[in-house]
């Protein structure tokens, strides 16, 4: 366990030396004040884990001293001494956030295990911190399959890029994200944050559909001790824990109404209250909420708030759904069959012909999501001998209106398939080249300049 620092302010020489030799034997680091100024000092130049303050002080009194310490490190611990033992100070030492008041004279051993107490109090904060930092830090590691790596070469895909990077600059603003499940909102908010300056801090993620409605409050605010029955220790609430870094709050439209205006709240005053407790705790965190359900509709509903909705929609990203971004699916599909391979240690294969035409004609209800398992499943059946990945899962049933064709086994002639099959050949090509033009337009074996000029016709977007 790390040795704690501990700071004994009393004016008092005789208490301030036996209360600090006591807990230097005990293996403490002890640091001492006679003045608040002296005390505030230190706790400037120095990390102190526990502060045990004299409620009658010269300058201002031990409950002022204790508001001003807290206020500059709300993780402090203070114990409270005094030696007067009026109920009201201990009360109101106790409310504004002492975690414990011994009266004067008191047995040095009752201070020693107030502090064990709060060593084991604070070790588990410490513990809880460093498990949500390193489970961040495994989620967002580069090297893990580059999870967060978006692809996607439609016109909409660069376009949500070009928000995603002009927020990430704005480092406060609240983002809305907006799209059908498996279109890629959580992918956006996580890549919001790591291209933010909050991407060292924590990315909190909070599943809206998945909390109790009594339960809300208490899990947002956190509560004080003793705050209701069976809250017998202070606990942090999930804006506190999000502080500094980006709170991702996933199916917002499953957040009760009651719930919505104290979330606005918070948007518009970025500071909170524990439940039971009457200290503001200021928190410096970005929101972003997601939804795939149409707010606007939920709005005539009474089901969710306008003013909220106005708040949050300030700065939206829509993501459209895969079936409306075609050129998207071919990068995808060769993104994941690299992946899938790569992980499960098979050859690579390409998809059929007759498979990517396929799929370029699917609808994609469960959107990239189900693309992925799609490749995943491919991968997973792969045999030795193949030639192609088999896609035994795309069902008839599912497919778009000239799917009658591939069911029939007659090519479809259609210009606009035509048109899908060589945007999508043009963006393979420059992929397979990394967008060198001429490479590509060797590859497609036609020139550079009529490359470019279909290109444009298509208001294809490269970066060159
Ligand atoms: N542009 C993309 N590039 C690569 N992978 C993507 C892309 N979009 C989505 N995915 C992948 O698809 C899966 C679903 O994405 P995500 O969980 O972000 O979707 P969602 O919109 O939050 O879905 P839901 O509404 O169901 O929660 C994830 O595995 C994600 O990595
Ligand atoms: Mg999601």
């Amino acid at each position: 366990m790390k040795k704690l620092s501990i700071l004994v302010v009393d004016d008092e020489k005789g208490y301030r030396d036996e209360i600090s030799e006591y807990l230097s034997d005990c293996d403490f680091i002890v640091q001492k004040a006679e003045t608040p100024s002296l005390a505030l000092e230190i706790l400037h130049s120095s990390a102190i884990d526990i502060a045990i303050v004299d409620l009658k002080l010269p300058e201002m009194d031990g409950i002022t001293l204790l508001k001003k310490m807290l206020a500059f490190d709300p993780e402090m611990a203070v114990i409270m001494i005094s030696g007067h033992g009026d109920m009201e100070s201990v009360i109101k030492a106790m409310r504004e956030g002492a975690i414990d008041f011994f009266a004067k004279p008191f047995d040095l051993m009752d201070i020693q295990y107030s502090i064990e107490r709060t060593q084991k109090y604070l070790t588990l904060q410490n513990h809880i911190s460093e498990i949500h930092a390193t489970y961040e830090k495994l989620l967002s590691a580069k090297d893990v399959g580059q999870r967060y790596q978006m692809i996607g070469n439609s016109k909409s895909m660069k376009n949500i890029l070009h928000l995603m990077k002009q927020v990430a600059d704005s480092n406060n603003t609240d983002v809305l994200i907006i799209g059908e499940s498996g279109t890629g909102k959580e992918l956006v908010a996580r890549g919001i944050h790591n291209l933010s300056d909050r991407k060292e801090n924590i990315f909190f993620d909070v599943n809206c559909t998945a909390i109790p409605e009594n339960l809300f409050e208490s899990e947002f605010f956190g509560h004080a001790k003793n705050a209701f029955t069976g809250a017998d220790s202070l606990r942090k609430g999930w804006f506190e824990i999000a502080n500094h870094g980006t709170l991702f709050l996933d199916e917002i439209g499953d957040m009760p109404v009651a719930m919505q205006a104290k979330l606005l709240r918070v948007l518009e005053e970025r500071k909170i209250r524990r439940v039971g407790s009457s200290k503001d705790i200021a928190i410096d965190i970005r929101i972003i909420a997601s939804t795939n359900k149409n707010l606007e509709e939920m709005i005539s509903n009474n089901l969710f708030r306008k003013d909220l909705f106005y708040r949050l929609n300030k700065f939206y990203i829509n993501i459209p759904p895969l079936r409306e971004r075609l050129d998207d699916i071919v990068p995808l599909l060769e993104y994941y069959n690299r992946e899938f391979s790569l992980l499960m240690k098979k050859p690579l294969k390409p998809f059929s012909d007759k498979a990517l035409k396929d799929l370029q004609e699917y609808d994609f209800p469960g959107n990239v999501r189900e693309l992925k398992n799609m490749v995943e499943k491919a991968v997973i059946m792969l045999q030795s001998g193949d030639t192609y990945l088999r896609l035994e899962h795309v069902s008839g049933s599912s497919r778009k209106k000239n799917a009658g064709n591939i069911l029939t086994g007659l090519p479809d002639l259609s210009l606009g398939h035509l048109e899908t099959l060589e945007k999508n050949m043009i963006h393979k090509a420059m992929q397979q080249s990394k967008n060198n033009k001429t490479k590509a337009a060797e590859l497609l074996d036609t020139t550079r300049t009529s490359l470019n000029r279909k290109i444009k016709k298509y208001g294809l977007l490269f970066d060159s």
